[in-house]
């Protein structure tokens, strides 16, 4: 069976013997609850690096007071099952942390009660999934250098799946100098879809109704639509509109949250008419910076986000 480390100085130990022996070990951060993203990231870890390092947390951090902390789902026996499918025992290790050891000057929901030590990445945690999440990525950037402290990779494997949350680490290690001798790159993996629908997987998904289901994939639709518009927030927008009344009339409740348009660097957003007017740019200056079209949608209780790259060459 694959080594599984609940105790992190057992996991330092493991490290050190790793680093002695030369061996480079890639990095996949994760919450569990493991889908055909997450093994994806796994997968692309496995061939660049000699061996991959799964930690499985979920982090109260990141989640507000009303959030889904405590119904967030923790199925580790399964996804100790489906990484042992992916390679030999001894090319993965698992580290399923305790909060106690993440947290050691103990970790509240109420940020305002908070003491200890917390990773703030100032004008980068505000816009997109930021907007409607204000602790959100204080929480993630907090728990990924502790993380990164912990289990010191060569390399770490994030999800574009969620790409500001990766932008914004990528950040995060550079202005914290956290790139040498650990991790030396963080690298950003395609989204893996539901084949038929396009709907991004996400361990949320499991929430979904069989009637909810249906409607999930809306937003990459929507989005989809909108990439290849000349107004793209526009067209996603009232595409989103008529399947929350199509939705509506089958009892599903749906509401989107936003889409938006943003400058990959600073986060800016840009309305339609400002990408426009980049795009228009391209045909006399050439190819341009790409764009994040991101959006966020609640479908019934279940709150499903995604995103496309626009002019991505
Ligand atoms: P989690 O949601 O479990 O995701 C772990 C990693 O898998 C993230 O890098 C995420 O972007 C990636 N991922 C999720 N769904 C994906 C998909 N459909 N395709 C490709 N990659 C996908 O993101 C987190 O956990 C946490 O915030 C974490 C970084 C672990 C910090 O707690």
């Amino acid at each position: 069976p694959i080594s599984v480390f609940t105790d992190i100085g057992a996991y330092r130990t493991w490290r050190a013997e790793q680093r002695t022996a030369g061996i480079r070990v890639g990095y996949v951060p994760t919450m569990g609850a493991l889908h055909a993203g997450h093994t994806d990231l796994v997968r692309a870890s496995l061939a660049a690096n000699d061996k991959t390092v799964v930690t499985i947390f979920v982090n109260p951090a990141q989640f507000a007071p009303h959030e889904d902390f405590a119904s967030y789902p923790r199925t580790l026996s399964s996804d100790l099952a489906t990484l042992e499918s992916l390679a030999p025992p001894e090319s993965l290790a698992v580290v399923v942390p305790q909060v106690r050891d993440m947290y050691p000057s103990g970790i509240t929901q109420d940020v305002a009660q908070q003491k200890g030590t917390f990773v703030s990445v100032d004008g980068f945690a505000h816009q997109m999934e930021g907007a409607a999440r204000p602790t959100f990525f204080r929480g993630v950037a907090t728990v990924v250098t502790k993380l990164f402290n912990l289990v010191q990779p060569d390399n770490a494997y994030f999800g574009q799946k969620d790409i500001q949350q990766a932008l914004l680490l990528r950040r995060m290690v550079g202005d914290l100098l956290m790139t040498y001798p650990t991790p030396r790159t963080l690298h950003i993996i395609p989204t893996t879809r539901d084949t038929t629908t396009g709907l991004a997987l996400s361990s949320r998904n499991a929430y979904l109704s069989e009637k909810e289901r249906d409607f999930a994939p809306t937003l990459v639709s929507a989005l989809r639509a909108g990439s290849t518009a000349a107004a793209p927030l526009a067209t996603a927008r009232g595409l989103v509109e008529e399947r929350v009344r199509q939705a509506e009339e089958q009892g599903v409740h749906m509401r989107l949250d936003y889409v938006s348009l943003n400058d990959p660097d600073t986060f800016d957003s840009l309305t339609d008419e400002q990408y426009a007017a980049l795009r228009d740019a391209e045909l006399t200056d050439g190819p341009g910076k790409p764009i994040i079209f991101s959006g966020a949608l609640w479908v019934g209780k279940t709150r499903l986000i995604d995103n496309l790259i626009l002019g991505d060459t």
